[in-house]
């Protein structure tokens, strides 16, 4: 089964308004945007797709809070797609539509879509450095920060969702879906790997009561740490709120920075974040602020040197 990862995420929000407002600040492109909603992308096309809550197109809520209605795995090929029907139609139902998707649950109700991935190819280079002893990445006269220079959210990096059994969840995406277990915050949950995608995680899961059953947060990927540096930036300069970071990341070595959404989540940039292969033995470590991040910054207002003194 080979599952790429989230091609999209679907949410059914109270304030189309202000995720709109909020989605377009955070550098996703809106396509086909209204006051109805629309789909908000990455510069590959991935992305998260806006629906007033009350919009009847919409799956149907879980009985939490949760803005979240369905996620969209993208797979490689019409093949995974029958493969992944043939095994989910085991013991819930499949339902097949008409554009050769599919549509099913996993086991704690969340709604889930797989079709063959829509996300657009990147030709696009990494964040440059330069650094003694190594040949130089950015060419003589080549800037690494400018203002105004683009710092847009690449591709939907990963999920992370709160649910009650974490054993459940983690048996149903490895067992069932075909993902790789990266890493293991216990007391948290597992990093999830899917499979046809070599990043560290696609999805965590976080174990909470079944009241609080949702989405927790969800991240794109930006081209480097400079980039997501600045992004995050200018969103606290338009006086959005940051909710961790900026960081990095033990688990992944991915840099981190949240911010408070209104899609009831909190939405991430992250970079950087480390590749695996079936040949990764999975690392396990009780979860605690010292393994959750290797570095966080705190915010400072700007400074800059000052005149000193008047001298006399
Ligand atoms: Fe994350």
């Amino acid at each position: 089964m080979n599952i790429i990862g989230p091609d999209y995420l679907i949410f059914g929000v109270d304030d189309v308004a202000a995720c709109t407002e909020f989605l377009t600040a955070f550098g996703l492109e809106p396509v086909d945007a209204s006051d109805k909603g629309g789909l908000f992308a990455a510069l590959d096309g991935t992305g998260l797709i806006i629906r007033r809550k009350d919009d009847p197109d919409l799956p149907a809520p879980l009985p939490t809070g949760t803005m979240l209605r369905q996620q969209i795995y993208g797979v490689r090929e019409a093949a995974d797609i029958e493969a992944i029907a043939s095994e989910l139609g085991k013991d819930r139902k499949v339902h097949k539509l008409a554009d050769g998707t599919i549509e099913s649950v996993d086991d704690h109700g969340f709604a889930l879509k797989f079709q063959v991935t829509k996300r657009r190819q990147l030709d696009m280079p990494a964040e440059r450095i330069n650094a003694p002893g190594a040949p130089a990445q950015r060419a003589a006269n080549e800037l690494g920060v400018w203002d105004g220079m683009p710092a847009k959210p690449r591709t939907l990096s990963h999920v992370v969702l709160f649910v009650p059994d974490i054993a459940t969840a983690a048996s149903f995406y490895s067992d069932r879906l075909g993902f790789a277990i990266t890493d293991v915050l216990e007391n948290a949950g597992p990093f999830l790997r899917s499979k046809a995608n070599d990043d560290h995680h696609t999805l965590f899961f976080i174990r909470t009561p079944e009241y609080m059953k949702g989405i927790e947060h969800l991240a794109f990927h930006m081209g480097g740490p400079t980039e997501l540096m600045v992004a995050g930036t200018r969103l606290i300069n338009r006086g959005l709120e940051s909710f961790w970071g900026p960081g990095r990341h033990k688990f992944g070595s991915n840099w981190f920075w949240y911010f408070k959404s209104p899609l009831g989540c909190n939405v991430e940039y992250d970079a950087d974040m480390d590749k695996h292969d079936d040949s990764w033995v999975a690392r396990q470590t009780p979860i605690t602020a010292e393994a959750s991040q290797m570095f966080l910054f705190q915010f400072r207002e700007k400074w800059m040197p000052g005149p000193g003194p008047k001298s006399r």
